[in-house]
């Protein structure tokens, strides 16, 4: 990306206990190894991070699974967790470092919003085989006025709604990418945390759209936070899974 760009380099010691593989990430997990049909399959989990969603497929799921990321700091983090058979490579998804149709599954998770689009459709249509499919999990975009956090930043919901496609942007960009038989399930969940557990994942600048923000207003908004923030927050996630066929 040019200009401001999240750095995941930073975040990558402190990601998986920022965001943590709690009930609602399996939940999700779950939902995308069914509708992305990914049991067993042989899958490139594009912009793999920290390789939580990589192990999970192959331990659970049975998956032979390849993650890539462009941030050795991540990709360190993800093979000191992921098992032996997972492969990983630093790259980007406009680029795939893979052969032609080698993958029966591709997926981005959290991803989309980061890249560039149009060249990274088509690469995860290149590198998929003839009726393979990718599945995208990103959030909907009335996700950002709702969450927690977006009462005590002013402008975090409105660059988050900036910088994530719609899901009408979503669909139309997969099939202008040359996509079939695209579809979308919409998930919304919901668990709660308590308060310590809020003000950690603030005060560690939990998601990349920190980095994006006026530190200036990053900081009034936690401070505002440690005032207000009761005792127990509802963690409320609008996602969706976008699947569509090579
Ligand atoms: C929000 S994290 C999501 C990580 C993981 N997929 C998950 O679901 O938790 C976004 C990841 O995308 C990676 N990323 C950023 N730009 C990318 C690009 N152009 N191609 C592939 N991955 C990229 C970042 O390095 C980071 O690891």
């Amino acid at each position: 990306m040019e200009g401001r760009s999240p750095s995941f380099g930073s975040r990558a010691r402190v990601y998986d206990t920022l965001r943590p593989q709690d009930a609602a990430w399996w939940r999700r997990f779950d939902v995308l190894v069914r509708e992305g049909d990914l049991r067993g399959r042989r899958v490139l989990d594009v912009g793999c991070g920290t390789g939580a969603l990589a192990a999970a497929l192959a331990e659970r799921a049975q998956a032979r699974v390849w993650g890539i990321d462009p941030s050795a700091e991540m990709l360190a983090v993800a093979r000191a967790r992921v098992p032996r058979r997972v492969g990983l490579k630093q790259g980007r998804a406009e680029s795939l470092p893979f052969a032609t149709g080698w993958f029966e599954r591709v997926l981005m998770s959290l991803v989309v919003h980061l890249v560039e689009r149009p060249a990274a459709l088509g690469e995860a249509r290149r590198v998929l085989s003839r009726g393979g499919l990718l599945a995208i999990a990103s959030f909907h975009e009335e996700h950002f006025e709702r969450y927690w956090a977006a009462p005590f930043f002013p402008s975090l919901a409105g660059v988050d709604r900036a910088r994530f496609p719609t899901a009408d942007a979503l669909v139309a960009e997969l099939e202008a990418a040359g996509f079939t038989g695209v579809r979308l399930v919409r998930t919304s969940d919901a668990d709660v945390i308590d308060r310590d557990t809020a003000l950690e994942r603030l005060r560690g600048r939990h998601i990349s759209t920190f980095d994006l923000l006026d530190p200036a207003e990053v900081r009034a908004g936690i401070a505002t936070a440690e005032r207000e923030l009761p005792d127990r927050i509802e963690v409320r996630l609008e996602q969706i899974v976008a699947v569509a066929t090579r």
